[in-house]
């Protein structure tokens, strides 16, 4: 895919010697969701995080936009414009809502007023005073996406956004990701949610033990109880 918005080519991650990722390579186009499935340990928060460059590529490439990011720390790789959401999620206990939307203003350059998230996010609105240990976990979560989107990111990374979430929170952010990929948004996305994956995302990468094991549509791995029973065990 020239001119993919994400190209990870060949990637290469060890925690000490214990060797992750094993040449991961994958794309995500312009405006395109693209989904990054596989079993608990199969390499996905790794993938993520390398692309972050919060864990280091030994070998291999990555480009944002057809720059080299491989070698960038963190908050360079963000500032090019990629944000990315924990698996944690990140919010801070102490902060309220307002402050995590308003905070590094300053470092950030351009970004989205707090008053514009909170017409997408009307619950963060109600609860703008509110401190971070004092959220649900959907709050905590859509707090995390826009925060997010507070950047201004022209590539969203979400890592499992739906874990812990009651099926009711899920629709929630179905909805908001649903909503921001209608608006072009480009998004990659780690899910154990299956149905919630494909729901959102065209394209499906699916990893197992650090490398991957199949590509393609939504709607051909939907077609593939194979690959499903293979990689994902669903
Ligand atoms: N900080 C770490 N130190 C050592 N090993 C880790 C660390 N984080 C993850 N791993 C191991 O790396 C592999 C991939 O982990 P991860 O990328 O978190 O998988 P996934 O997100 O697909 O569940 C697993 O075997 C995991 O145990
Ligand atoms: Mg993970």
């Amino acid at each position: 895919m020239p001119g993919a918005l994400l190209q990870v080519e060949a990637v290469d991650a060890y925690y000490g010697r214990s060797h992750v990722l094993q040449g991961v390579s994958l794309e995500v186009g312009h405006g395109a969701a693209v989904a990054l499935l596989g079993r608990n340990g199969a390499g996905k928060s790794t993938t993520l995080k390398s692309i972050m460059g919060i864990v280091a590529a030994a070998r291999g490439r990555i480009r944002f936009d057809g720059a080299a990011i491989e070698r960038l720390p963190p908050h360079r790789v963000a500032r090019r414009g990629i944000a990315y959401v924990p698996e944690d999620r990140g919010i801070f206990a102490s902060l309220t809502v307002d402050e995590h939307l308003r905070l590094n203003r300053a470092r950030a350059g351009r970004r989205v007023p707090a008053e514009s998230l909170y017409e997408r996010f009307p619950l963060l609105a109600e609860r703008r005073r509110h401190r971070g240990n004092e959220l649900s976990g959907g709050e905590q979560q859509m707090l995390a996406i826009a925060r997010a989107l507070s950047f201004a990111p022209r590539l969203l990374i979400l890592d499992e956004p739906t874990e812990g979430l009651a099926p009711i929170v899920v629709e929630r952010i179905a909805a908001i990701l649903h909503t921001l990929r209608a608006a072009g948004m480009t998004m990659l996305l780690v899910e154990q949610n299956y149905p919630f994956a494909i729901d959102l995302a065209e394209r499906v990468y699916v990893l197992g033990k650090g490398r991957v094991r199949w590509q393609g549509t939504a709607a051909d791995i939907d077609r593939s109880p194979d690959v499903r029973s293979t990689w994902l065990g669903v």
